[in-house]
């Protein structure tokens, strides 16, 4: 094993609510040179930098943009104190499929913010054991579970961000469409209860197929009448954390700085990492980009395969999906410097939905960031028009099923 290039210490991994340890907060204290810097673990610690100045947002919020991307070690410290400090504002946050191989590890990860006052855990499988074993964390939010459709209502009321993992996984030989029969209905029916009983929350997809999920989300909430398309989101952000893990093996770079943006859907060929736009800039090969490319789109396949019948990845989307959480909930608690890519309905290309960069707020997606599909090279730019057709095809296939059993109106 290679040695690592800095050394970490863990300066607080447990926080212990109202007993009075000085530490509050989950993170990861690490020190580089001498510069202390912080991070939550679970936020995205972007270098990014918006080269183009013709972003949608207009020169001066490109400009902001870029200055909030800026290093920014004394902003860093302080936000680091400020994560000791109690929160003035927290949320409800549900998880539906909380029984499942995701939903545990992310409903474990969801305990240690420091944002949340209480977490809902919804399965039809029983999670009773789940939230009991979880409850003894000595974490400030509350647990409690909800079993089975009697109590999906009673889960849901008054949560700001409900997470929705419930579905079957892929086994190997198996495609995220070949999943499309058994998880379509359930996202149907959890997105309905969504509608009737917590419609101004922010709704994260994870239960695959993402590319027709989210379509399928999005037509439930138009039946019912409280369709928001900032608040719907397909949760890609376990490509981004792929690519930058590959890229930053590949490159020899320190993990934590690297930020590739991952645009597109979420299935194959449809996952495009621009290499290009990689941040710090980093020079590739034609044959890195193609193999680090084919890499990131099948490392779902990867993980299938290594499983062997056991299931998908579990561990790694967990903490992905919770560092999309995190994202939402400082989005949510006034923070403006929030950025993610995320499956969302787009103007980005000609397709209604699209994977990209964006910008969230207390309302959702606040601007979708269109630098980075600008100056795209030759190979990024062909990738992108072979991409289209399959995409195209899985959002129609899921407006279709939607459309198909329209839901009786809201009352
Ligand atoms: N978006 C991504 O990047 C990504 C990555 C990996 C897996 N996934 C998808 O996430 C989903 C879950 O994967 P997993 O490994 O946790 O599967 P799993 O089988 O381990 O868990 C799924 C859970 O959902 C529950 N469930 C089933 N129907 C339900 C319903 N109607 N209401 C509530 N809960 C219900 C099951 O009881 C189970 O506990 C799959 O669709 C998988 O393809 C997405």
């Amino acid at each position: 094993m290679a040695a690592a290039a800095a050394t970490f210490s863990i300066a607080s991994v447990a926080y212990s609510g109202t007993q009075g340890s000085k530490a509050k907060s989950f993170g990861v204290r690490f020190n580089s040179g001498n510069s202390l810097k912080s991070f939550s673990g679970l936020k995205a610690e972007s270098s990014v930098r918006c080269e183009s100045e013709t972003s949608f947002f207009g020169k001066e919020s490109t400009a902001a943009l870029r200055a909030s991307f800026a290093p920014r070690a004394e902003k860093q410290a302080q936000n680091f104190e400020n994560r000791l400090q109690p929160r003035a504002s927290t949320f409800k946050v549900a998880v539906l499929g909380a029984a499942g191989g995701i939903g545990q590890p992310l409903a474990l990860l969801i305990k240690m913010s420091p944002l949340v006052s209480a977490l809902h855990l919804y399965d039809v499988a029983n999670v009773k054991g789940v939230a009991t074993d979880l409850s003894h964390c000595n974490t400030p939010s509350e647990v409690l579970e909800f079993t089975g459709p009697s109590e999906l209502s009673n889960c849901l009321k008054g949560v700001d961000v409900v997470v929705i993992p419930a579905g079957v996984p892929r086994k190997p030989g198996m495609t995220r469409d070949d999943l499309f029969n058994i998880n379509a209905n359930i996202v149907k029916t959890l997105v309905e209860a969504v509608a009737d009983n917590c419609p101004d929350a922010f709704i994260h997809i994870i239960s695959n197929p993402v590319n027709s999920t989210v379509p399928i989300a999005a037509e439930i909430l138009k039946q019912k009448g409280v369709y928001n398309p900032k608040k719907l989101f397909g949760v890609t952000t376990l490509d981004v954390v792929r690519a930058n893990t590959f890229v930053a093996q590949k490159k020899n770079l320190r993990l934590i700085d690297v930020d590739v943006p991952v645009v597109g859907g979420h299935a194959g060929i449809t996952i495009l990492p621009l290499l290009s736009k990689t941040r710090p800039a980093a020079n590739f090969t034609g044959q890195e980009i193609e193999e680090l490319t084919v890499r990131i789109q099948n490392a779902g396949t990867e993980v299938v395969e290594a499983k062997a019948g056991e299931g998908s990845a579990t561990l790694s989307m967990a903490y992905a999906a919770a560092r999309f959480v995190e994202s939402s909930l400082r989005a949510l608690d006034g923070d403006t410097d929030v950025y993610e890519c995320s499956f969302v309905q787009s103007e980005l290309t000609e397709l209604p939905f699209f994977a990209s960069r964006i910008k969230l707020g207390k309302n959702g997606v606040e601007a979708v960031i269109s630098s980075d599909v600008q100056g795209l090279t030759e190979y990024e730019a062909k990738a992108l028009e072979a991409l289209k057709p399959e995409l195209k095809s899985s959002i129609e296939k899921g407006v279709a099923f939607a459309q198909k059993q329209a839901a009786p109106a809201s009352v």
